[in-house]
């Protein structure tokens, strides 16, 4: 069953077309990736699907039922649930109560603050504990446990992986099956294309905000997959890179002008054949500035900067 399916959307900030023409449909049980270099829209599809920013044309369908105008709040309550980039915890709140915003307009289900401390163990002992205390893995442990208690249908996963070491990551990503397990749907975003690829159904690459890649992860190439997260353009003329500025990464995807992966924060370290990230004076990404009266916490919330720690327990 077709759980998300979204034709001709079109959204903008200001002037600019962050999102094109994009037709985009997630099955009910699968994994979506929708993957990208730096702006390329992931961000602001995402929060366009949750209704924290709105949708310029087109339309999204959730469950059959059109939600192109339902505010974002009744789209939780329809079972969509946003990890943000950046994860917005409330640094001065402790890890259960940050776990509890995630409780407003809840839905029946298994998922409740309970449950994700069986999720992820650690939290059990910690959870009186402020946000700000915490590791970038386990703030982001939080983010997603708050996300899990409102018992979405449709989980959107912004760049979990972003700033953190490879083994914390696999962690993270270490629970995505049993998130399945328990009914709920994903589409994720990631920059770490390897990751995308390992726990993807289907993969999506936007550029400047249009389609220019889908298919089954193992349908793709990766000469395919690096041409269309970069832009064939891109290869030719480096210059005039998208988000970039000439650097190494847009005229060597394969990145092997960049053996330390210096420009790949999260895949750093990683053997997986990780396709770089383009390199960027900001690769926490632009849309994490504006806070919204329906998402969780402020943007940048606390130590969140804490790369290469890992999530205990
Ligand atoms: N709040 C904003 N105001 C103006 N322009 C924005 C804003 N947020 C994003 N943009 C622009 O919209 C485009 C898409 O940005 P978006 O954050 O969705 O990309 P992204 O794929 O998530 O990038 P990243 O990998 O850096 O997170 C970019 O050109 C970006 O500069
Ligand atoms: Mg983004």
């Amino acid at each position: 069953m077709t759980l998300l399916e979204i034709s001709d959307l079109y959204a903008y900030h200001g002037q600019l077309a962050a999102i094109s023409a994009l037709d985009l449909t997630v099955e009910e049980g699968q994994t979506l990736a929708v993957i990208g270099a730096n702006g390329a829209g992931k961000s602001t599809l995402l929060r366009t699907i949750a209704g924290v920013m709105p949708a310029g044309a087109g339309s999204i369908r959730f469950d059959g039922r059109d939600i192109t105008r339902l505010p974002a709040h009744h789209r939780v309550a329809a079972g969509i649930a946003l990890v943000p980039e950046g994860r917005r915890l409330f640094p001065s709140l402790s890890v259960e109560e940050n776990l509890l915003v995630g409780g407003y307009r809840r839905r029946p289900g298994p998922w409740n603050v309970d449950r994700v401390m069986e999720l992820f163990p650690w939290m059990a002992q910690r959870r009186r504990q402020s946000a700000a205390g915490l590791s970038g893995g386990e703030q982001q442990a939080v983010a997603i446990g708050r996300a899990l208690i409102s018992n979405p249908r449709l989980l959107l996963l912004d760049e979990v992986s972003l700033g953190l070491a490879p083994v914390v990551v696999r962690r993270i990503y270490q629970v995505l099956p049993e998130i399945l397990r328990a009914g709920t749907t994903a589409l994720l975003v990631e920059q770490d294309v390897a990751q995308a690829l390992r726990v993807a159904d289907h993969v999506h690459c936007l550029l400047e905000g249009r389609t220019v890649l889908r298919g089954r992860p193992g349908e793709l190439a990766r000469e395919q997959i690096e041409r269309a997260y970069f832009g064939v353009d891109a290869r030719r003329q480096p210059a005039a890179a998208p988000g970039g500025s000439g650097s190494a990464d847009a005229s060597d995807p394969a990145g092997a002008g960049d053996p330390a992966g210096a420009s790949d924060p999260a895949g750093a370290g990683d053997e997986s054949g990780a396709i770089p990230r383009q390199a960027g004076p900001n690769p926490a990404g632009s849309g994490a500035s504006e806070p919204s009266a329906s998402e969780p916490g402020p943007a940048g919330a606390g130590p969140a900067g804490k790369a290469d720690e890992e999530v205990t327990g």
